[in-house]
């Protein structure tokens, strides 16, 4: 039984994380989160200076991209890997409403994307990989064995990310989440580099009126006809 590659893209909180966490581990597959990476590059950004209010220092960002090393260390106690920032662990702070409010502005960035994409299709050399995110059916992965294109309306989306955050102890309001989910849907499908879209040959789910366990049967059966 060979190895495959699985891509996962999608709109935002569509879900694409806890399925493709669910896959990796059924599989014995890596997990990696593409989402987490953006947002790594947006955190260095807001905590160096290169976003300011509402102004981002665009050359600024990418003269210092070559001083952002991300990587991932997988965390035993909660069953997948976390993200690390040159060396220091960052999976609580990138997942604020405020990472999530700039994260969409700094992945529109063509050097950004270069630099991630390049460190993603590494890590995918030998498959056996689960990878979620906006474009990796199209342009990290074009030959996935297995591509998925998950989507749910933006007031479900919304109500999820606004319990998550509420279940982390941030405190959030819902109109402000859905606005959120809202404008990054925007700015990812209508960006000029590697917009979201879905690649012609990935399998739309729309997950608004599924139960975890109902996706995940439908999706590895899916798995198990590519496999
Ligand atoms: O998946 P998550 O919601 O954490 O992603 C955060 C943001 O990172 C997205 O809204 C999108 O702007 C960007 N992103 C991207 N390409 C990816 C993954 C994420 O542009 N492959």
């Amino acid at each position: 039984n060979s190895k495959i590659t699985i891509a996962i893209d999608g709109f935002s909180s569509t879900g694409k994380s806890t399925v493709a966490k669910q896959l990796a581990k059924s599989l014995g597959y890596v997990y990696v989160d593409t989402g987490a990476m953006y947002r790594a590059v947006a955190f260095y950004a807001m905590s160096h200076g290169f976003i300011d209010g509402n102004h981002f220092d665009k050359s600024g960002l990418i003269e210092n991209l070559g001083r952002i090393n991300i990587s991932f260390k997988f965390n035993e106690a909660l069953g997948f890997a976390e993200v690390y920032l040159n060396g220091v662990n960052i999976e609580k702070q990138i997942r604020t409403l405020e990472v999530s409010g700039f994260v969409s502005t700094v992945a529109a960035v063509s050097e950004v994307r270069h630099k991630l994409v390049e460190q993603q299709q590494q890590m995918g050399k030998d498959k056996g990989l689960v990878m979620d995110g906006r474009d990796i059916g199209t342009v990290v992965f074009p030959d996935a064995e297995l591509k998925l294109f998950m989507t749910a309306s933006a007031e479900t989306r919304a109500q999820r990310r606004y319990k998550e955050l509420i279940d982390r102890g941030d405190e959030v309001v819902y109109d402000e989440v859905l606005k959120n989910v809202q404008e990054r849907d925007y700015i990812d499908t209508h960006r000029e580099d590697s917009p979201l879209v879905k690649a012609d040959d990935a399998i739309e789910i729309d997950n608004s009126n599924m139960t975890l366990e109902e996706q995940f049967k439908v999706i590895l059966d899916l798995v198990n006809k590519a496999l």
